[in-house]
């Protein structure tokens, strides 16, 4: 007891006390906080099943069957993934509006918390591909435009053209542009293969070469023309004619100028 009134009393006594008192405070409410989170996590994600459900039933059974199982006209959604659903519904294609051909691009329908909702509900009758998160989007950060472009030649260009400005396939079916195309959507084309688009799984090209293509279409997007400086794409014949004009007159100034200076 002795001791402990002395240790009490001693200087530091009070700053220690503090400090202790602060950690405990501190850790305990992390743990709160975690188990919170854990939890909030849980009902949000079956919340969204819940909602992604309903919008499901209205908007798309009606072709993919009550559950997701699929019927003649389209086909089953179990095991698709997320990414499928999100690219799908995302760029706008589903609901499809007119079955003719290919479901196109079109003005999505859905809010993307709709989309999510949608997606978190598929995802959660079979594993499938996830939606792919920001660290595998950063094409700022990382990848590279040189690898991209010559990964680009080699497996998107024969259906996309070298350019990326998409091409006709069999059939009436088309590749559309990459041009324009949100990069979380790019990279969901590559690992769900819409359509006649193949699935190009990790294996084939990395997590690091998907962004690095990214990284190209998103760079030959900001300078679409190859060299030269842009008149509105007017063409050679313009081009010529204005470096013409402004070389020539350039020329009469310089010739002007050089006149009056030796009179
Ligand atoms: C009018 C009929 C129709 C409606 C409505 C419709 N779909 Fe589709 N869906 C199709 C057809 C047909 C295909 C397959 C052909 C294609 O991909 O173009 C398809 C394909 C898909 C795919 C691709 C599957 C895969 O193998 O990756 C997804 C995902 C999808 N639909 C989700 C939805 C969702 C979600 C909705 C509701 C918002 C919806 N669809 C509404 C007809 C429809
Ligand atoms: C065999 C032909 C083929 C090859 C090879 C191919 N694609 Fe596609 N791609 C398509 C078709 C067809 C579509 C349209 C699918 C649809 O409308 O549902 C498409 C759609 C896309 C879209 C969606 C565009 C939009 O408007 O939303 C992107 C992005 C895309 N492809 C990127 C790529 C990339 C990157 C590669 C190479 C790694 C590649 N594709 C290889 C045929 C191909």
């Amino acid at each position: 007891m002795k001791r402990l009134s002395r240790l009490r009393r001693h200087r530091a006594a009070g700053p220690v006390l503090l400090i202790f008192a602060l950690f405990t405070i501190g850790t305990t409410f992390q743990v709160a906080s975690a188990v919170n989170q854990e939890n909030a996590n849980v009902q949000s994600r079956s919340a969204a099943i819940a909602e992604g459900k309903e919008i499901f039933l209205r908007g798309c059974s009606s072709c993919h069957g009550l559950n997701a199982e699929g019927q003649e006209i389209a086909p089953s959604l179990i095991g698709v993934g997320a990414a499928s659903v999100d690219f799908q519904v995302g760029t706008g294609r589903m609901p499809m509006a007119d079955m003719s051909q290919q479901a196109m691009r079109k003005a999505p329908v859905y809010s993307p918390e709709e989309v999510h909702a949608l997606a978190t509900y598929v995802a959660s009758l079979a594993p499938g591909p996830a939606v792919p998160g920001d660290e595998l989007l950063n094409y700022e950060r990382d990848g590279s435009v040189a690898e991209g472009g010559e990964l680009f030649r080699t497996n998107c260009a024969m259906c996309h053209n070298f350019a990326g400005q998409g091409g006709a396939l069999t059939q009436g079916k088309y590749a559309p542009t990459v041009m324009g195309v949100q990069p979380k959507h790019i990279y969901e084309a590559m690992i769900t293969g819409p359509q006649a688009m193949p699935v190009f799984s990790d294996k084939t090209l990395t997590p690091e070469e998907k962004l690095s293509i990214i990284k190209w279409i998103k760079s030959a997007e900001s300078e679409p023309q190859l060299g030269g400086v842009a008149l509105g794409r007017v063409g050679p014949v313009t081009e010529g004619l204005l470096a013409w004009t402004l070389g020539i007159g350039l020329l009469i100034g310089v010739a002007v100028w050089l006149a009056a200076k030796a009179r």
